[in-house]
């Protein structure tokens, strides 16, 4: 069954959101999906309702418990840092090749397809020397790249994809998932975005309400080889 890796062109654009979104689809559709969050920093584990790791747990329809957490983000650190500072304040390192084989077991034993949602951006540093960009080529899975619609986003956007590229990893799609309070078009954004790369699938996805569904979810799981 077909995997997909999200990062994004920087942290708090959408990965969740759009996570959550596509789980909600493909189990309306009656697909196996399953989805892991193997780092999280800033977890606060009185409010794991609303960390990531709870919002996908929600979208899995499974419940919120301290063992279900383990289980898909077994990284958790309380700051609110990029990963190798929040363990490093915690007197801990993540180690890379277990957060490899970690993944690889998932990808294993998933029954159906398998969503992997990185921390942060395309580079975002997890040990002293691996950044997310390191994660990915290790695992080799197809890359959705979720980004924002605010002011400096496409500089954000085609930066991450050109190192994506650079890499040779599988971009399936860019999703830009409208910014909140943005004054940027987000139409305007994406055929932008589009004309600088012609070969990957830019889909906009507009403000939603929490859980809402919507038919960019559809297109993105297909985008991705999901359906
Ligand atoms: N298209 C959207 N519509 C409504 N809210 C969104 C949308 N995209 C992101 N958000 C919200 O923006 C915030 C950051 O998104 P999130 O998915 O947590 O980002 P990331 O996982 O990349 O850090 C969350 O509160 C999320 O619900
Ligand atoms: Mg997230």
């Amino acid at each position: 069954m077909a995997s997909l890796f999200i990062t994004a062109s920087g942290t708090d654009v959408g990965k969740t959101f759009v996570g959550a979104g596509l789980i909600r689809y493909l189990r309306a559709k009656g697909e196996e999906i399953d989805a892991i969050k193997p780092i999280i920093s800033g977890f606060d584990p009185d409010r794991a309702g609303d960390s990531d790791s709870g919002m996908l747990l929600r979208a899995l329809g499974l419940p919120l418990t301290e063992e279900e957490i383990e289980d898909i983000s077994p990284w958790r650190f309380s700051l609110p840092l990029s990963p190798d500072m929040a363990a490093r304040h915690e007197g801990k390192e993540i180690d890379f090749d277990l957060l490899v084989s970690f993944c690889e077991t998932a990808l294993d034993e998933a029954d159906g397809s398998l969503l992997i949602e990185g921390v942060g951006g395309v580079m975002v540093p997890i040990d002293q020397t691996n950044t997310v960009l390191d994660w990915i080529t290790e695992l080799q899975l197809p890359v959705l790249l979720v980004a924002g619609s605010y002011l400096g986003s496409i500089s954000h956007t085609l930066t991450a994809a050109e190192v994506l590229d650079q890499e040779e990893c599988d971009l399936r799609a860019i999703v830009v998932s409208e910014s909140e309070g943005s004054h940027v078009p987000l139409y305007e954004t994406v055929a932008t975005i589009s004309r600088f790369l012609p070969a990957v699938e830019v889909i906009a996805l507009p403000r939603l309400e929490p859980g809402a569904d919507h038919p960019a979810f559809a297109q993105i799981a297909k985008a991705c080889g999901l359906v």
